[in-house]
């Protein structure tokens, strides 16, 4: 019994890659490496492919019996998406729709998919709950919406069984710093924060101080990379028991979850904290407002945590002590 890990290589999807291994489960990755690092996979199985490739992908799931997928595996530059959608119709959507069709060629009927909270957009109340309006405001978004849809009809019609998980602000890196993000491909404001204390970039750009929250900037809910990494462990076992329901139990077996802490914590207060935990004084300039941003952001996790049992146990400190190891030890990232 193996899982699946499209995108395996990526930011996300090494992490939960390496919590599975750790936890005794039998992992083989899909990854492009267009934007995944084989250095991030410690070892785990690598097969250099394309979710498109059906053939490929119906012939891993066959020799490695598998019987999950996590699909990580898509673009995910919002400002990209609105310059070349085509791109994104094609990866995300049309992606997955190869990938689902290959996984039931190959009798394999769990995926747990890694969706956002900007399906929701910018949202009118918080914290936001599975009940928020769905309203993209990007191509990226959309993309990610409408996979959810495809999914619940693939479970309407072919018996498919999904967990959505729309992450809030993924962030933060291994324990022991052997694996995080890449600051090389990414504008998260973390890595951008880390950079600027570090002297790979002049300053960090503070974009509106002059919003309704007790510091004046905007509020986010940043989620430690292992915490996020744990839903999907605890989705691919909340599908594992769906397993043994009468199929007309299992109808409609297709969620969406929120995976946030349920905190928000301003830009100062992410910067501040690296302050206090690198004892360096973070460089920022202060700009207008970026058009598009939302004041605040948090998650409602109560739906995750009575679906799934899951717990966030990491703290904003904990998130900013592990990307501080990572970042400060690996200037160059993976490297190439
Ligand atoms: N990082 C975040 O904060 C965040 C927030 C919400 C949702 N997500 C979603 O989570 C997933 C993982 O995000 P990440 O930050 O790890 O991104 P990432 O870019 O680091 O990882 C994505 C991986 O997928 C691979 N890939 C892309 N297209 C592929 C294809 N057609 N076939 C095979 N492999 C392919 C890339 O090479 C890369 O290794 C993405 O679907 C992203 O949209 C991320």
């Amino acid at each position: 019994m193996t899982v699946l890990v499209t995108g395996g290589a990526g930011y996300i999807g090494s992490h939960t890659v390496r919590m599975l291994r750790d936890q005794g489960r039998n992992v083989v990755v899909l990854d492009t490496l267009e934007y995944g690092y084989r250095q991030a996979l410690l070892g785990a199985e690598l097969v250099v492919g394309d979710i498109h490739d059906r053939a490929l992908v119906t012939e891993v799931c066959r020799s490695h019996n598998v019987t999950q997928v996590v699909h990580f595996a898509a673009y995910k530059s919002v400002g990209e998406s609105m310059e070349q959608p085509e791109r994104y119709w094609i990866n995300n959507i049309g992606g997955t729709v190869e990938l689902v069709e290959a996984m039931l060629a190959a009798g394999v009927r769990d995926i747990v998919f890694s969706s956002s909270c900007s399906v929701n957009g910018t949202p009118t109340e918080v914290p936001v709950t599975e009940l928020a309006a769905v309203a993209p405001e990007s191509v990226y978004a959309e993309s990610k919406a409408m996979v959810e849809k495809i999914l619940y009809w693939y479970g309407v019609t072919k018996g498919l069984r999904s967990v959505s998980l729309r992450y809030f602000n993924a962030a933060g890196a291994s324990s022991d710093a052997l694996i995080g993000e890449d600051w090389a491909r990414s504008m998260n404001l973390i890595p951008l924060v880390m950079k600027a204390a570090l002297g790979r970039a002049p300053a960090v750009m503070v974009f509106g101080t002059d919003y309704p929250t007790a510091d004046g900037t905007c509020i986010r809910d940043y989620i430690h990379i292992d915490d996020l990494a744990d839903a999907h462990i605890k989705s691919l076992a909340y599908l594992a028991g769906l397993a043994g329901l009468t199929a007309q139990q299992q109808a409609g077996s297709a969620i969406s979850l929120n995976v946030g802490t349920g905190v928000g914590s301003s830009v100062f207060d992410v910067i501040h904290a690296t302050e206090r935990i690198s004892g360096i004084t973070v460089p920022y300039e202060v700009g207008p407002r970026r058009a598009g941003d939302a004041v605040a952001t948090y998650a409602d996790p109560a739906l995750i945590q009575a679906t799934l049992g899951w717990q966030p146990i990491h703290t904003l400190d904990d998130i900013i002590a592990s990307a501080w190891r990572w970042h400060s030890t690996h200037l160059d990232g993976y490297g190439d």
